[in-house]
């Protein structure tokens, strides 16, 4: 089409040039959440994407159908569907492919992303509730913070319902991949989209740790603080900027969208994608541990673990694993009493 030609033009990053590659099998996503601040921009980019054949919005927010009536004057390749109400969440879920749930509160100035666990626990349980029993064999990709307890408990509710398949269920990091390119390129000055550091753990302050010392870059030790510092707390700078008026959204919708191509990709072409995400991990650093994954068909083909690690980064790793662990627990005592 022609929208796709002009992009085409001046492909801005290589998921841009990835989402308009081809895509002829059906795929039905779903976006929880919406109508929010990350759900909007999340369900545009999603239109954009041709793998996308059947878009479902989902939020309790009543302008959820007109979010959709929006997106579905665009001319591409997906039938957008609005829902929100009773019972709409089945409708919006049945025969999904991938469910995608940014659905939940976000931070404020002065909060850390557990002080959401009390409101957000329930969505996201209520939500993968609802997903067992509308699209079991579904991906299911969780965005609603705190994502260091929420991916532990939607596990719970998902083993309570004998639905669970670890290799289909994702915390969402990509965000910090996202931020580790963007800061470490900007640093060396380098091409951003050449940029590849790892960053392992979860998604929480100090639990966010990337992997300088993978990166083929010499750092001064005071560089290497300051950037790993920026990337742990890269949220905080956005909810600090924006004032009361939320988190990162756009960022996230990108980071989102690109993670939901990745999984596509794995799913519709059968080739090994490897990409970064928060997922059950026999590593032993922690019952869900975030580290490079190779997805295909099935989901999480392969868990691969975080090699060698420099004295900073040891020190770092050892220091975050406790409150990694208590985060994890806490979202799994929660799912256990849920479910
Ligand atoms: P927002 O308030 O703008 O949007 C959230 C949406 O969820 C709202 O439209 C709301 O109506 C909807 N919602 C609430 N309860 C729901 C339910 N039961 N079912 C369906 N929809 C429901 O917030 P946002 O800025 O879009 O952030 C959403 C979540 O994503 C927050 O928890 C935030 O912390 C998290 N987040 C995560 C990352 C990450 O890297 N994983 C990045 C940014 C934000
Ligand atoms: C982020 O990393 O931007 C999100 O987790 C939102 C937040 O609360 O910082």
């Amino acid at each position: 089409t022609k929208m796709q030609h002009g992009l085409l033009q001046k492909p801005m990053t290589p998921f841009v040039r990835m989402i308009h590659s081809s895509g002829a099998r059906l795929n039905k996503v779903a976006v929880v959440g919406a109508a929010g601040g990350i759900g909007q921009p999340l369900s545009l980019l999603l239109k954009l994407n041709p793998r996308v054949t059947a878009l479902a919005l989902y939020d309790v927010a009543p302008i959820t159908p007109g979010v959709a009536a929006d997106l579905s004057h665009l001319p591409t390749n997906s039938k957008v569907t609005g829902h929100t109400g009773d019972g709409a969440l089945a409708d919006a879920l049945k025969d999904c492919d991938v469910v995608v749930i940014p659905a939940g509160v976000p931070r404020k100035p002065g909060m850390t992303r557990d002080d959401l666990f009390n409101i957000n626990a329930s969505i996201v349980a209520s939500t993968i509730a609802q997903c067992a029993i509308s699209c079991p064999n579904a991906h299911y990709l969780i965005i609603s913070n705190p994502v260091n307890s929420t991916v532990p408990i939607a596990s719970e509710v998902l083993k309570a319902k004998k639905t669970y398949d670890a290799r289909k269920l994702y915390g969402v990091t990509s965000l910090d991949l996202c931020r580790a390119e963007t800061f470490i390129g900007e640093f060396m000055n380098k091409d951003q989209r050449q940029v590849k550091v790892p960053v392992v753990g979860g998604h929480a302050g100090k639990t966010i740790l990337p992997l300088l010392s993978h990166t083929g870059g010499a750092f001064k030790q005071e560089d290497k603080d300051a950037l790993t510092h920026r990337i742990m707390f890269g949220g905080d700078e956005v909810v600090q900027a924006k004032q009361g008026g939320g988190s990162a959204t756009l960022s996230m919708a990108y980071a989102g969208a690109r993670f939901t191509e990745s999984v596509l990709a794995a799913i519709q072409d059968g080739k090994v994608v490897e990409e970064y995400a928060f997922v059950e991990s026999k590593l032993g650093y922690a019952p869900f541990f975030s580290s490079k994954v190779s997805l295909d068909k099935g989901g999480v083909k392969e868990v691969h673990d975080v090699g060698a690690l420099d004295d900073f980064e040891k020190k770092l790793f050892e220091e975050m694993k406790p409150e990694l662990n208590a985060q994890v627990e806490k979202g799994i005592a929660f799912g256990k009493k849920y479910a």
